[in-house]
Parts: structure tokens; C-alpha cells; sequence
């Protein structure tokens, strides 16, 4: 693998260029940092001896942001899929056995090393699309030692593939074998030990819960919030993915970043997060899979202003997606979103939902550059084609990352 701190640098006035609207517009680059964009008749003399990159027509829009991955782990859980084919629900498979527990057992038999690499071919995918931040969660490890590896991979991803990743700690995600019937002692051992000690240990930037039927209580949840806003932590949440528990109305009365899935949502839990600023994380990925027939409550969600991102969820049981701009194409087809509102879900508002709302997800001057140049002729194209990647360049962090010269 190229360091990616030997990549190419971007700096230097990028040329011919269009915004998502067509309209023409360059970009200038110095020190890896956006300083100026505008219409090409308008760049300032400062950059008259600047080096050149011809954008060659290509549309331009911000790095990609996916804000909700389960990326690191171990295995794989294509028999699930075989299961599910010949008729087990995604319940019936975890209560077998299989699910998220599957995926503990093979993540915590792995080592540092072999999650990274397993991680790192995942990721190179995503990257290769443009995506330039990324959030991965914990939550396959359930003890202390396996969930700081997982955490521990998240970090060294971001530094070894030069990319933006918030790291969730989600060791709410299954009750671990160990724990059976215990799940308030559990609980107790996430808040007391976990978190407090991957907090100070630099690995947690979030801390995200399943609460659902199959995972944890309304008052499991709150007990994790509460842990999380003593030491400081923003919180998200897994919320009404297969009933409506509530749950988006306690996590936006935490002020939480995001709620994700979402299908089960009600008008009330819409209003909460509308209030609480919270953004709704719509994961199609996951909604195709399993086959779901709820649709999240897109209208009442556009109604009330909640901003909404779409991300892949990437994770080996319910969303073993690597393309973002399939998510956007889902987004469209099985959400009705349209193609602003699924633009605007895998950049700013995917920001949003990871508090980088000022660093990442818009062309903002005086940000580290991060951009896509792609090769269509129209916006709409970015979420009509699928199984295509058509991407001309991708500046990430201020470097080429993908594309010419990279
Ligand atoms: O986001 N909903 C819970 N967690 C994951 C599924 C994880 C798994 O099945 O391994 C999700 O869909
Ligand atoms: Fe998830």
C-alpha cells in the first residue's frame, strides 16, 4: 500500500470544474487547505502562478461522508444469507445463534493485525468512491480487551489510509454469550469499566446503543447515555429498526447526534429529534436486506425539517455494502428521497450526524481540502447508475488520493 502521506499533493488552482448544478466553478488549494472557490472569472491574481489541475468538465461535490459503519470485524455471515433466503427472520437467525453474536465469536478470535488488514480492503472500497470521512463502530468485540481492538483498528485506519474516522464505542450492541440473562450487569460493565476506560485511553469519540427487543431496554439505554454525558461523549442511537420503542425521543432528550434506522419512527420521536437538532440516519442497506416493508417516515421527516443522511451501514449481517453511492441509489428508489436530499444525507448532513458539520461535507474555505471530481455529466447521475464508479479524482486531506497523478 502507497503511505498515504507520500500521495501526491493537491495544491494549485483546480480548474474546469462544475458545481452540482453545473455551474462552472475552481477551486484553489494551498497547504492541503481549501482557500478560495468561486467562479473561474472571479479566482484572485494571488493564484495567476499557481500550478494547474484541469478538472476537465468533471461535476465537483464534497468528500463523501459515511456516518454509520460497523466496519471491523471478523468473518463473514453468508450462511445468515442462506437462512434468510430460505425464509428465518432476522430475529429467528439471532435467536439460532447466528447474528450479531456470530460475529463477536469470530472478531474476538482474531488479532489486531488481522481485523486491521480485513478492515483496510473494506474501507479501500468505500475510499475509492470518495468517501473522505467515515464512522466505525465497536460493538462485535463485548469485553474490554475486544472492543479496544476493535477501536484500536478504527484509529490506525485513519491513519494509515489518511481519512477522517469518528469512532463509536457501541458495546450495547448484543449481550454478550457470557452475560446471558445478566443484561443489567452487563449494562453495569459498559458503564463502570468499558466506557470509562476506552474514554481515557483516546479511543471513543461517540457512543452509539442497540435498543430494540432483541438488544437493550429504554432504561438500558438512558443507564449508557448517562455514562456517556458524564465523561463528556456525544451520543447516537440504534433507534425503532424493528418496533418502536422510544428510543429516538431519550436519545434526542440526550441531545444525541443522530438516530439511525429509524423504520419504526413516530410523529412524536420526528418532533424530539426536530427539537433536539438530532439528524436521521437512513440506512437502505439494511432496509433491502432484510427484506423490511416498513418504510422510515420520510414525509414527516422532510415535513418537520429533520435533516437526513444515508449511510451504508456496512456490517456482515444486515448491510454488507461497500458502496456508498449505491446507498444513494436506494435512497432514491426503495426512500423516495430525491437526488438533493440523498446528496445533501452522504455529505453535510452525514457530517452532522458525527458533529463534523465544520470540517467535512461542504467545499468550506479554510477546511483541510476534501473533494470529488466525478466523470458525469449531471447530479442525478450520481444516484442513477449503479454498480459504477464514476469517479475521476478524489482529493482527500489535501492530497490525490485517487485518480490521475495518484
Ligand atoms: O446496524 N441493528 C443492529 N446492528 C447492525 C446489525 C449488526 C449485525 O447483524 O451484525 C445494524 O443493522
Ligand atoms: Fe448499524
Amino acid at each position: 500500500m502507497t503511505p498515504f502521506a507520500s500521495r501526491p499533493s493537491a495544491d494549485g488552482l483546480w480548474t474546469d470544474l462544475r458545481d452540482i448544478d453545473g455551474a462552472p466553478l475552481a477551486l484553489a488549494v494551498a497547504d492541503g487547505v481549501l482557500r478560495w472557490a468561486g467562479p473561474p472569472g472571479a479566482v484572485p491574481a494571488g493564484w495567476a502562478d499557481a500550478r494547474v489541475h484541469d478538472g476537465g468538465g468533471a461535476l465537483v461535490t464534497p468528500g463523501l461522508v459515511d456516518c454509520h459503519t460497523h466496519l471491523v470485524y471478523g468473518g463473514r455471515r453468508a450462511n445468515e444469507f442462506a437462512m434468510r433466503l430460505a425464509g428465518a427472520s432476522y430475529e429467528e437467525v439471532a435467536k439460532a445463534g447466528g447474528g450479531i453474536v456470530a460475529s463477536v465469536r469470530a472478531t474476538r478470535e482474531a488479532s489486531e493485525d488481522e481485523l486491521f488488514a480485513s478492515a483496510s480492503a473494506r474501507l479501500a472500497n468505500l475510499l475509492a468512491e470518495g468517501v473522505c470521512a467515515i464512522e466505525i463502530k465497536s460493538g462485535y468485540g463485548l469485553s474490554l480487551e475486544h472492543e479496544r481492538k476493535q477501536l484500536r483498528v478504527a484509529r490506525r485506519l485513519a491513519e494509515a489510509h489518511g481519512v477522517t474516522v469518528r469512532a463509536t464505542f457501541l458495546g450495547a450492541h448484543a449481550l454478550p454469550p457470557e452475560y446471558a440473562g445478566r443484561s443489567g450487569d452487563y449494562i453495569d460493565l459498559v458503564c463502570r469499566e468499558m466506557l470509562p476506560a476506552l474514554a481515557a485511553e483516546g479511543l471513543v469519540d461517540a457512543v452509539d446503543v442497540f435498543c430494540e427487543r432483541i438488544a437493550f431496554s429504554l432504561e438500558e439505554t438512558e443507564h449508557v447515555f448517562l455514562s456517556a454525558q458524564a465523561l463528556g461523549l456525544p451520543v447516537k442511537l440504534h433507534a425503532e429498526q424493528l418496533s418502536d420503542m422510544g428510543g429516538a425521543a431519550l436519545a434526542a432528550r440526550y441531545g444525541a447526534l443522530s438516530c439511525d434506522h429509524i423504520e419504526h419512527l413516530s410523529q412524536a420521536g420526528v418532533d424530539a429529534m426536530k427539537a433536539a437538532g438530532t439528524v436521521a440516519v437512513l440506512l437502505p442497506g439494511a432496509y433491502y436486506t432484510l427484506r423490511d416493508t416498513q418504510l422510515p417516515p420520510i414525509a414527516a421527516l422532510r415535513e418537520a425539517g429533520v435533516p437526513m443522511a444515508v449511510s451504508t451501514d456496512h456490517n456482515p449481517g444486515t448491510s454488507p455494502a461497500l458502496s456508498l453511492l449505491l446507498m444513494l441509489n436506494m435512497a432514491c428508489t426503495l426512500f423516495r428521497l430525491t437526488v438533493p436530499e440523498a446528496l445533501d444525507g452522504v455529505t453535510r448532513h452525514a457530517a452532522r450526524a458525527l458533529g463534523l458539520q465544520g470540517t467535512h461535507g461542504a467545499l468550506i474555505v479554510g477546511q483541510s481540502a476534501n473533494f470529488v471530481l466525478w466523470d458525469v455529466r449531471e447530479a442525478a447521475e450520481l444516484a442513477y447508475w449503479f454498480g459504477q464508479r464514476p469517479v475521476r479524482a478524489v482529493v482527500r486531506q489535501g492530497r490525490i488520493a485517487e485518480g490521475e497523478g495518484a
